[in-house]
């Protein structure tokens, strides 16, 4: 197991954001529904995607990545089951299940289970793939389904945390061989389904209104190979942001889409930043040496991401004055306050609330990272902080941050991997 050694650091200079993950996984998905050929360009080297080509080899493709160019073929195998002992490594897996039941009729998927971020359970997406005429039962862990064709329905996708990604990007996914036509209501409008329907698209399927609540669907009999160029990860660029903030460091970003960050552009104003779109999309951040406080609320997109709540919070320990952070889609993820108060932060957590009363300094500590998205924030804290800190178990950063540290030491970050 490796750890980080980090120390106090100023940034600068310009980073290049890498593919995104989270659109990169239910695009890879997606090549289920053809036989043909997918080339799908500036996909990121993790560990979360060669889980997602070892599921897609087991259910019968053949798969060559190299330099961010994956290259998907059909094999001899026509499995549709997706095993639990790689499932339960990754939960973006569970949108196998929408592509399978579409193109192989039957699916047996193993059940992701929850996980540290909280319970996560997969009710939305069965209900969708019910709701389009499948025979869906848990048995033995694994969700089995069964359909000989699915049918065009109005399906209504709102859960108790508002809008679910993967169930739209599961149902989208199912909908597109349906016979008939699909009402998609309370859809997710992440970049992330825009992608993936702008994939499906190229790929001779028939959509609208994706990146809105509403998503139209009118079945076609086939899709066909097709190559294409995956979204850049909007949290990445998101995470330098909130890296530049707390270091009080000028540096821009490159290669994301602006708009993908308008509300985490507009909440970095408001802690205390210039933040200018120079042309070509590069995002220049210039932050004030005195954070302000502000509240976050996570939401759906456009909202704030919850996947940036631990990098900000690792921000606003640091502002003058108190903040109070809102987690509206996981209540639960909260593992990195601890962590955080380790270090010398001040934060009280109250159920989806958490109370945070900026201090001068945070100093370094080991500390252990938990989760993806916190282990970020540690990592944040760390090139705040004075003196040396160690994040422990950084295979959790590893899983959605392509060479993290040698984009951080290219910007100046005092940062190195060591054995646990
Ligand atoms: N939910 C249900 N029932 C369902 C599905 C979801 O109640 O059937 C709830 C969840 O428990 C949560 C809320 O709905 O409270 C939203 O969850 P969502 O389904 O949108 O999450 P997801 O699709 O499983 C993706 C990202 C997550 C990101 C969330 C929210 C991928 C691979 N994962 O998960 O990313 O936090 O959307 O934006 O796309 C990460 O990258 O660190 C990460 C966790």
């Amino acid at each position: 197991m490796d750890k980080f050694v980090v120390h106090e650091s100023q940034l600068s200079g310009t980073v290049k954001v890498s593919g995104s993950k989270n659109a990169a996984l239910p695009v890879m998905a997606a090549t289920l529904l053809t036989d043909s050929e997918c080339t799908i360009h500036n996909v990121p080297d993790l560990m979360d995607i060669r889980t997602m080509i070892k599921i897609l080899e087991v259910l019968g493709k053949k798969i060559e990545f190299k330099e961010g160019i994956l290259s998907v073929k059909a094999n001899k195998s026509k499995s549709f089951v997706a095993p639990y002992k790689l499932v339960r490594t990754m939960r973006a897996s569970f949108c196998c299940l929408g592509p399978l039941l579409a193109k192989r009729k039957r699916a047996k998927v193993a059940l992701p289970g929850g996980c540290v971020i909280g319970a996560r359970p997969v009710d939305i997406h069965i209900r969708g793939l019910r709701d389009l005429g499948a025979d869906i039962f848990i048995e033995g862990g694994y969700c089995q389904a069964k359909a000989s064709q699915l049918q065009g329905a109005h399906i209504y996708l709102g859960g108790q945390y508002g809008s679910s990604v993967l169930a739209t990007a599961n149902i989208l996914m199912a909908c597109v061989l349906a016979r008939g036509q699909t009402m998609i209501e309370y859809a997710a409008c992440e970049p992330e389904i825009e992608c993936l329907a702008s994939f499906l698209k190229k790929m001779g399927a028939d959509i609208t209104g994706e990146g809105s609540p509403l998503i139209r669907v009118s079945g076609v009999k086939k899709l066909t190979g097709c190559e294409f160029v995956n979204i850049a990860d909007r949290i990445e660029a998101g995470t330098f942001i909130a890296a530049s903030l707390a270091t009080r460091s000028n540096i821009s970003i490159e290669g994301v889409n602006p708009f993908h960050l308008t509300s985490v552009i507009d909440i970095s104003k408001k802690i205390g930043a210039e933040i200018i779109i120079e042309k070509g999309g590069v995002i220049s951040i210039k932050p004030n040496q005195k954070l302000r406080p502000v509240n976050i609320t996570t939401l759906c997109y456009p909202g704030f991401p919850t996947d940036l709540q631990a990098q900000f919070m690792a921000c606003l320990s640091l502002a003058n004055g108190i903040s109070l952070v809102t987690e509206k889609i996981y209540p639960d993820r909260f593992m990195h306050v601890a962590e955080l108060n380790r270090m010398g932060a001040s934060i009280q957590r109250n159920g989806p609330y958490s109370i945070i009363e900026g201090v001068e300094k945070l100093k370094g500590a080991e500390i252990m990272a938990s989760d993806l998205r916190a282990s970020a924030a540690l990592v944040i804290a760390g090139l705040a902080a004075e003196g040396k800190t160690e994040v422990l178990r950084v295979y959790h950063i590893d899983r959605g941050y392509e060479n993290i540290e040698e984009k951080l030491r290219k910007l100046g970050a005092k940062i190195k991997r060591e054995k646990q």
